[in-house]
């Protein structure tokens, strides 16, 4: 029997019975493949935080099946009698333990959509419908699995029309990991690579290993290797080298939050990745799903960049410390990648261009009048 592969493994999943949210542990990849039981809002958010799942759509699809694993433990802590509470003593709970989790990370815009999404239908239900506890429990259970769902929906398209921007054995560039570890399936920035590789395109994929925290080494290179995609590791300040050599076609990258002028934030590295790629004519695109535009926010000048703590650049990986004691360390997770820099932002919706304000605009209005299947 072959071995099963990391692809084979579910980023995140419910266990109902169980009342637990199951991940893999990030963290361990690729070493150790363990998937770890999460059943309070404790171990909920410090999987977040710790990036035991990380990746925006993951961490939005591991709050929504968070939340229903707390809101179904509130009624457990009244002795498993939903007919003893109130739907507002309900929801004050619910809402103070969705606050909690929306504070495990401030940038992806993914855990705070997913988290209101969920608050949305608890108040319909509970307030608006007069439904009760076991049906909003349900009703609850019901919007998380569909957020899954739409998930994998979602990068589909997204990579249908990356590929449509890409030929045959073109050499693709990627930073971090915006792949199927990220979300539930196929990725963002690699869903037209995975799609392409079905379709026989042999494509060469060049990952930046992505300092600090090595998601394009550990992960991004790992998953697409498993597949079988032609992927070459590189180091993050090799990547003016290989495109001024010419070998890449097309920069292909995630995003935590898309503000409204097109200004998009990922993982800190890609604003360099951007402006190299202009410098030698490669287009830079931007995978997004919807849920990751933020029309809030006018600009990446708003955009709250998580700041994390000095042992992940000083020691992290390291056998010993590589740096001296007590210096100073700057280490933002993210960086925003400014407008002008991007050729392309790509959604389930379509592909958005320069005026981005304008084009965005015009995708938010076809998800309004379309909704997505
Ligand atoms: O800190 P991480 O690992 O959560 O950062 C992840 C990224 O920056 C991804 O590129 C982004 O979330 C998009 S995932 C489809």
């Amino acid at each position: 029997m072959s071995e099963k592969s990391i692809l084979d493994y579910e980023t995140v999943e419910l266990d109902d019975c169980d009342n637990s949210v199951v991940i893999i542990d990030q963290t361990r990849l690729p070493g150790k493949t363990e998937i770890i039981r999460l059943h309070t809002a404790q171990e909920i958010w410090d999987a977040i935080y710790l990036l035991k799942v990380r990746g925006a759509p993951a961490i939005g699809v591991s709050a929504a099946f968070g939340i229903y694993v707390l809101a179904k433990n509130i009624v457990k802590e009244t002795g498993g009698k939903e007919e003893n509470i109130e739907f507002e003593a309900f929801y004050e709970e619910f809402h103070n333990q969705k606050e909690y989790l929306n504070s495990a990370r401030p940038t992806a815009v993914n855990l705070s959509w997913a988290l209101n999404r969920m608050e949305r239908v608890c108040l319909r239900a509970g307030r608006e419908d007069g439904r009760s506890i076991p049906e909003i429990l349900e009703i609850l259970r019901r919007e998380a699995v569909e957020i899954k769902e739409e998930d994998i929906r979602v990068c589909k398209a997204i990579g249908e029309y990356g590929l449509s921007l890409v030929k045959p054995g073109d050499g693709i560039l990627t930073h971090c990991n915006a792949g199927q570890l990220a979300t539930c399936k196929y990725g963002t920035a690699t869903a037209p690579i995975y799609l392409g590789y079905e379709r026989g395109y042999h494509f060469k994929v060049f990952a930046d290993e992505t300092r600090p925290l090595l998601q394009g080494a550990r992960l991004t290179a790992y998953e697409l290797h498993s597949a079988g995609v032609d992927v070459t590791l590189i180091c993050d300040n090799m990547s003016a080298m290989v495109m001024k050599n010419g070998w890449i076609n097309a920069v292909f990258v995630g995003c935590d939050r898309v503000a409204a002028n097109g200004d998009a934030a990922n993982k800190i590295g890609t604003s360099v990745v951007a402006a190299v790629a202009k410098h030698y004519g490669v287009p830079f695109y931007v995978c997004a799903p919807t849920s990751t535009i933020d029309f809030q926010t006018p600009s990446g000048a708003e955009i709250k960049i998580e700041q994390r703590p000095a042992e992940e650049v000083t020691e992290m990986w390291y056998k010993e410390r590589m740096a001296p004691q007590g210096v100073k360390v700057f280490n933002p997770a993210f960086d925003v990648t400014d407008h002008e820099l991007i050729t392309a932002i790509v959604t389930e919706y379509g592909i958005a261009r320069a005026p981005f304000k304008e084009s965005l605009e015009k995708i938010r209005q076809k998800k309004l009048t379309r909704g997505f299947t």
